[in-house]
């Protein structure tokens, strides 16, 4: 969603707030803007709709040599996409930048009559607010902000400046992410770390309710109500070549790539192939609290939730003891839900910063349950407010949809039913083929990736103009099915949807026609026989069906893709694979755009 960056130094700040932008581009948005100060109380401010480049472009024309400003990225929320409504929005001598919402503007904007509103923006509300606080000397910058912010509700990460000093950035936060970047001579801001890889290695995160005052050689941080806080330097671990393409023509194709490498990364230290155990430091529950869990509790977004839900089949495989309820974010947070005793939540977040995962976590939270993070961000809000956590650790992921993200979190959350099982003392040999599976993975997702990517190129080429598609599994196959047709949907924009074969006859039989497509999953298993019986239904009605299977597959279908059969408990993660790199080269066959897909953002941090 919206981005936000900053610089105070001795360098050229529009360069960096530009480069910065461009890093940010990836988390979606739908118009860009920058405001740099000079010496001498002047501000140059460019906003643009659309791209960056179309920012750029109005650079070129006012090139300065500024050591101050601010940046941002906006994904509409409050008014359409426009550049009147993109940010930074200033009121008298200030310039502010804002991401998240703040829910009481309208009761706020009616007390602000001396400000001419040029935006249809909650942003701006907040800046003429900070304004009235600041105009005539009244307060200084810092506190001006921490006054306004005392009115606001909702959610914020803001950056301010000042044409009056133009020496010192405010930045503040709640619920929306600030990073510090400390560097010599220079401090640098950004909504996420990676705007500052390859400036400084040194990042102070901000926490909910602190407010910064910064120049190029300080860091003063304080909470809202004036206590000074000591801020805590982190290393950001990401490096350039993490961000970058890497020879890809994009970021989507190369993150489904990596895979052997991103989960050899989630299992670094943590798979004992002769013992046949896993072992997972960061959640830290002693084995006693291990042995005492009774419910499982998975909690997430999107392909976070359908991670949630393939490790859920599984942990219920190889743990009979303990029920596993997954669930959607968005609706657990207001269902009121009784947590019966001896429950542990996961809560699966690739960024950490999405907003209902956040606000189920703290939901949780104050019922007592333990809760533990399977989160990628390092240093994220979820990451910082779970009791525990195990990082999965698989780098960047820029692309909007989610692929490496997805197949690392099922393995860890397999991992971390792996060590309740082995506390809860699993009869031996049980759980040995999950650990040796587990270890084997990284190099069969390779084999798979390689033996499979010609034809799923070909065949998707040949389904691209359809507009219509089913994707269908049973079993450990159905939420796999599920996150399938959430990667068609989201970046191919074909209205494709999943269900689970058995409920095939209960109502979604009577789509079937030549409008669809149907991609099966089918894996060798107790339920193979089933699920053959289930393509012949659909077949029967004239129906287009592509098998994804790990075994001779003899009936006859429009087309087969077969992985290899060495995987069986994990063949789902293999199957899909196919499924990304279907909806891969469906959409760049459609010549859409593969990394930034329309109306969507990578980090969701509003509701
Ligand atoms: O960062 P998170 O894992 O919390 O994000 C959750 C979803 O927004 C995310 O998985 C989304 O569904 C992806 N775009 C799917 O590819």
């Amino acid at each position: 969603m919206c981005g936000i960056v900053g610089y105070v130094g001795n360098k050229n700040a529009q360069d960096f707030l530009i480069s910065g932008l461009k890093r940010l581009e990836y988390r979606g948005y739908d118009s860009a803007g920058i405001v740099t100060l000079d010496t001498d109380g002047g501000a140059t401010l460019l906003r643009a709709k659309g791209k960056i480049s179309n920012l750029e472009e109005k650079l070129a024309e006012n090139k300065r040599e500024d050591k101050i400003g601010i940046g941002h990225t906006r994904w509409a929320t409050h008014g359409e996409p426009s550049e009147a409504n993109a940010h930074p929005h200033r009121a008298g001598a200030i310039y502010l930048v804002h991401n998240g919402i703040i829910e009481n503007y309208k009761e706020l904007k009616e007390h602000l009559t001396e400000h001419e509103f040029k935006s249809e923006t909650d942003t701006e509300v907040l800046a003429a607010l900070v304004n009235s606080f600041y105009a005539e000397g009244k307060y200084p910058l810092t506190n001006a902000v921490v006054q306004a912010l005392k009115l606001v509700k909702g959610t914020y990460g803001i950056a301010v400046v000042s044409t009056k000093n133009p020496e010192e950035i405010v930045v503040a936060r709640s619920g929306s992410p600030l990073v510090i970047g400390v560097g010599h001579d220079e401090t640098l801001i950004a909504s996420d770390a990676s705007a500052l890889v390859g400036h400084t290695k040194q990042a102070i995160y901000l926490n909910d309710g602190e407010v910064a005052r910064i120049t190029k050689n300080s860091v003063e941080i304080k909470t809202l109500n004036a206590e000074p806080v000591s801020a805590k330097v982190e290393e950001i671990e990401t490096n350039l070549a993490a961000i970058q393409k890497g020879g890809y023509e994009h970021f989507l194709l190369k993150e489904i790539m990596e895979q052997p490498l991103s989960l050899a990364e989630t299992l670094r230290g943590r798979v004992n192939l002769e013992q046949g155990t896993v072992r997972l430091g960061g959640p830290g529950l002693s084995e006693a609290e291990l042995r005492k869990i009774k419910h499982l509790i998975i909690v997430g977004c999107g392909t976070a939730y359908h991670a949630g839900l393939l490790a859920s089949y599984y942990i219920e495989q190889f743990t009979p003891e303990i029920t596993v309820e997954t669930v959607i974010a968005s609706e657990y947070r207001y269902r009121n839900a009784y947590i019966p005793e001896d429950s542990v939540a996961l809560i699966v977040s690739q960024s950490g910063e999405t907003a209902d995962t956040l606000a189920c976590l703290r939901e949780i939270k104050k019922q007592g349950t333990k809760t533990i993070g399977i989160v990628n961000a390092i240093g994220s809000t979820i990451a910082r407010e779970v009791d525990g956590g195990t990082y999965v650790h698989v780098g960047p992921e820029i692309s909007v949809a989610s692929t490496k993200a997805f197949t690392s979190q099922v393995i860890a959350m397999v991992m971390f039913g792996l060590t309740i099982a082995q506390a809860k003392g699993a009869k031996p040999g049980t759980l040995r083929p999950y650990v040796e599976e587990i270890a084997k993975l990284p190099e069969m997702i390779g084999k798979t990736l390689q033996s499979v990517d010609k034809k799923v190129q070909k065949i998707s080429k040949k389904y691209k103009n359809y507009e219509h598609a089913i994707y269908l599994g049973r079993d450990i196959a159905y939420p796999t099915a599920m996150e399938g047709a959430l990667k068609l949907k989201e970046i191919s924009y074909v209205d494709a949807n999943a269900y689970a074969f058995g409920e095939l006859k209960h109502g979604p039989l009577a789509l079937i026609d030549d409008r669809f497509f149907e991609l099966a999953l089918v894996p060798e298993g107790a339920l193979y026989d089933k699920a053959i019986s289930n393509v012949q239904e659909v077949l029967a009605r004239g129906g287009h069906m592509i098998v994804v299977t790990n075994t001779d597959f003899a009936l006859e279908v429009d087309d087969v893709i077969e992985i290899p059969g060495e995987i069986k408990l994990f063949a789902p993660i293999l199957m899909n694979l196919v499924s990304q790199l279907f909806a891969y080269y469906m959409t760049t066959a459609k010549g859409y755009n593969v990394d930034q897909p329309r109306n969507l953002a990578k980090s969701v941090t509003v509701e």
